[in-house]
Parts: structure tokens; sequence; C-alpha cells
């Protein structure tokens, strides 16, 4: 059963705790609500939290929280988002923008570059920065689809809409036949949670619950060869903030986690 509702996208609604956090700095916490896997798709519709969608093989949420730096956002691109850069083939559109420290990253390396973002505080932000970003849902029309070099799903954002293989399919239409998606990977390599979450900041307001999921890099293998797309590269890289060091792609998850590393894949269709 599919009911009709507000839009719940990340952080959304409730006492609005990413816009406070992208104004105000602060970690939020996101956690599953409940302990149900999902069936996902587009925000506006509630999916049923009983069911996963067809195929998705989706486990149940564990109740397990995920701290999501936002000062991160707002800050400048750090070695990891620089390896992204490095990584990226042509013009960049980056889905789920934020406040648009990749798109600047981009320009600044002289890339064409657009983002994406649904926030109205992220794009106002983006906007005072001067960066070219449109609020838009992903799954709106968007200008020069099927052209782009290169589309990013960073910072935990193929978990947008809890569909991953929808929204890897959505990202490989974006992209030229020679283009790549490139995605961040959850650090536990077996990783895969679609659910319904909240996030929190850190006096303890909470957004409404919305579909995410959380994908490590052996089930987003699986999940992008189901929509045609294989795995051109995938690398690692220690730390937040300056001076992060490319680590090899076995490390373990544990210490990946500890080590703060995050975890690209590139997909070329
Ligand atoms: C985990 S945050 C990542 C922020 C970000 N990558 C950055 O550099 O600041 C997820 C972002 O995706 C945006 N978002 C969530 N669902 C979206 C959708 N369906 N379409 C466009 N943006 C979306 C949120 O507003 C939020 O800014």
């Amino acid at each position: 059963m599919t009911l009709t509702a507000q839009p719940t996208y990340f952080g959304h609604g409730g006492a609005h705790p990413y816009e406070r956090s992208l104004l105000g700095g602060g970690a939020l916490t996101l956690r599953a609500v409940g302990d149900t896997s999902i069936t996902a798709g587009r925000a506006g519709e509630i999916p049923d939290p009983t069911v996963c969608a067809p195929g998705a093989a989706c486990s149940a949420a564990s109740a397990a929280t995920t701290i999501m730096d936002v000062d991160r956002y707002t800050a400048e691109a750090d070695a990891a988002d620089l390896s992204v850069i490095e990584h990226s083939a042509g013009s960049v559109i980056d889905l789920g923008c934020g406040p648009g420290r990749m798109v600047r990253a981009a320009i600044v390396s002289g890339r064409f570059a657009l983002g994406i973002d649904v926030s109205a505080t992220a794009v106002a932000m983006a906007h005072v920065s001067g960066l070219p970003v449109l609020r838009h849902d992903i799954n709106d029309a968007l200008p020069l689809e099927g052209k782009w070099g290169t589309a990013l799903l960073l910072d935990g954002n193929i978990g947008i809409g809890g569909d991953p293989r929808a929204l890897l399919n959505r990202a490989r239409l974006l992209v030229n036949p020679q283009g790549l998606v490139i995605v961040e990977t959850s650090a536990g390599e077996g990783e895969e949670r679609c659910f319904l979450a909240e996030v929190r900041d850190r006096c303890g307001r909470s957004s409404e619950p919305f579909p995410w999921a959380q994908i490590g890099a052996g089930p987003l293998t699986r999940i992008a060869a189901e929509v045609g797309l294989q795995v051109e590269a995938r690398w690692s890289v220690g730390g937040y903030g300056e001076g992060g060091n490319e680590a090899g792609a076995d490390a373990e998850a544990a210490d990946v986690e500890a080590a703060g590393v995050r975890t690209f894949v590139a997909l070329s269709a």
C-alpha cells in the first residue's frame, strides 16, 4: 500500500535539524525509525514500511546510528573530495549537493558543474557563495540529461529515496554513454540497508521520517550491474580534513570506520 503525503526528504520536516545544522553548525545523528525495511519510492509517497522494493534485497535496519558531519558540508573540499574530482570525467553534476562544496571544487579544477538539491537553505547558501545550484528533486527533469560527464552521489547520498537501484538508474540516465557515476559507499563492505530514518541535531531536534539506504561496496557492485553499470575504479581516502591518504581497497571495515576512511566507487555504462 502506498499513501500520498508531503514529501519526506533527508532531514526535512519536524524541527528542521538539517537546515539548522547547516546554518548553526554541528553534527547530525541518523538512525532508523522502528526496525523495518521499506519499499522505496519517490519522496511524496510514504512507502509501506514492511516490504522491500522488488528485488531490492534490503535487510531490516539495525538500531545503529550514523554520525553525519554537517560542518564538512559547509567547509572547503578536503583531500577525499578532491580525489573524487581527480577520478571524475568531464562536466560534473552533484546530486544532493548541499551548500555546494563539490560544485565549487569541480569549478575550481576547470570543470563545468551544477549542483541539485531540494533543501531551500542549502541552495540559498550555495547561491550566496555564487555557485550554480538548482533547487530540484533529482527525479525532476534536469538540465542536460544524458550529457553529463560525471554524476556524483557522495556523503551517503546513495541513500536518497531509500532505493539504490532506482537512484543508480536515474544517475546513469543523466550521464553520457561514456560517463561515470561516482558513489561514496558505506564503510561496511557488505552493508545493505533500506529503512525509514530520521536525523537529530545536537539539541535532540528531529526530522520527519524519510526513506534512506546505506550500501557497502559489495552490494553496490551487484545493484549497479543490475542497471547496466560496471565498476571502473574503487579507492579509499583516509580521514576527513587536510592530508587524507589514498588507502588500499581491502582495508577492514572496522579499521576503515575507526580511521574515518571514505570509500568511493566509479561506475561506467
Ligand atoms: C547527506 S546530505 C549530503 C550533503 C552534501 N552532499 C553536501 O556536500 O553538502 C543529503 C543531501 O541531499 C539532499 N536531498 C535529499 N533528497 C533529495 C532529492 N530527492 N533530490 C535532491 N536533493 C535531495 C538533501 O537536501 C541534502 O542536502
